[in-house]
C-alpha cells in the first residue's frame, strides 16, 4: 500500500485527479469505480475542469458506483444516483447508459445484486476504484464485521454511518437504515484502488488502516492484501500516524 500525504483537501483532490487523468488517457475503455460522499467532490470538480479543457474524454468510459440507499429512487435528491448526476455525470460526456449505480428501489434485491456483479464482470472488472473511508473503517457501505468474502449485497447501516451522513439529507428526510453495496471481495477485484481521506475526523481511521492489523472489524484493512492501492490522505487525516 502506497501512502501519499497531501497538504490539504485541495491538494488531495488534485493528486487524485492527476492519477485519474493518466488512467483515462492510458486506457481505451476505462472502467471506473466511483464513490459518493464529501471526500471525492473536489476530485470530481477537477475532472470536470480537465474535461472542459479537453485533456480527457469520458466517451468510452464505463462507471460503477459503490452503493445506494434502499428506498431512494434515482430522481430523489437524497439518493447517490442523483448526487452522481449533480456532481459529475451531468457535466461530462460519459454516455448515460455507461453509468451504473445499484438500484435503491429494486423489486428483488437478490437479482439486483447478482446483475450488478455480472455487469462488472462483463465489463472485464473495474480498472480503477475510488474509495472514501468511513470513520469506522467501512469501504463502500461494508460496515465492521462484514465478511471479506462478501459480494454485492444489502447491508444494515451502522448508527455512526447514519449520523455521519445525516448532513447530506434535506430536512424532513431520515437517512435510510439499509443500503445496497458492492461487497469487499467485489471491491478487491478492481485492478487498482485509490482511497482518499481528508480531515481530522478521519485521522483515527487512517492510523488504524496504516498501522493496524487486518481484521473484518476494520473493513478497509483488507486493502493491505491488494497489490495496487494508493492512499491519498491530507495532513489532518495523517495527524495520528506514527
Ligand atoms: C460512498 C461510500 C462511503 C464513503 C465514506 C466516507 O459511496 O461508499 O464508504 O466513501 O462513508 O464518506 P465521506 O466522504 O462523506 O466522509
Amino acid at each position: 500500500m502506497k501512502l501519499i500525504e497531501a497538504k490539504d483537501y485541495e491538494d488531495m483532490s488534485k493528486q487524485a485527479c492527476a492519477l485519474m487523468v493518466n488512467k483515462l488517457n492510458e486506457l481505451d475503455n476505462p472502467v471506473l469505480g466511483l464513490a459518493t460522499g464529501s471526500t471525492p467532490v473536489g476530485l470530481y470538480e477537477c475532472l470536470i475542469e480537465k474535461y472542459k479543457q479537453g485533456e480527457i474524454t469520458f466517451e468510452h468510459a464505463v462507471s460503477f458506483n459503490l452503493d445506494e440507499y434502499i428506498g431512494l429512487a434515482d430522481d430523489n435528491p437524497n439518493s447517490y444516483h442523483y448526487f452522481m448526476n449533480e456532481k459529475l455525470f451531468n457535466h461530462i460526456n460519459i454516455p448515460n447508459e455507461n453509468t451504473h449505480v445499484p438500484s435503491g428501489v429494486a423489486e428483488n434485491y437478490d437479482i439486483e445484486c447478482e446483475q450488478y456483479e455480472k455487469m462488472i464482470k462483463d465489463a472485464n472488472n473495474i480498472d480503477v476504484q475510488l474509495l472514501g473511508l468511513g470513520v469506522n473503517g467501512h469501504i463502500g457501505f461494508n460496515e465492521p464485521g462484514t465478511p471479506f468474502t462478501s459480494r454485492t449485497h444489502v447491508v444494515e447501516l451502522d448508527e455512526s454511518t447514519r449520523n455521519a451522513n445525516a448532513h447530506f439529507f434535506a430536512s424532513g428526510w431520515e437517512v435510510p437504515s439499509r443500503a445496497i453495496s458492492m461487497g469487499i471481495e467485489s471491491i478487491m477485484e478492481s485492478k487498482e484502488i485509490i482511497l482518499l481521506a481528508s480531515g481530522e475526523k478521519k485521522a483515527k481511521a487512517i492510523a488504524r488502516l496504516i498501522n493496524g492489523d487486518i481484521s473484518e472489524l476494520f473493513p478497509a484493512s483488507i486493502l493491505h492484501k491488494h497489490s495496487n492501492v494508493t492512499v491519498i490522505a491530507d495532513k489532518a487525516a495523517c495527524a495520528k500516524l506514527k
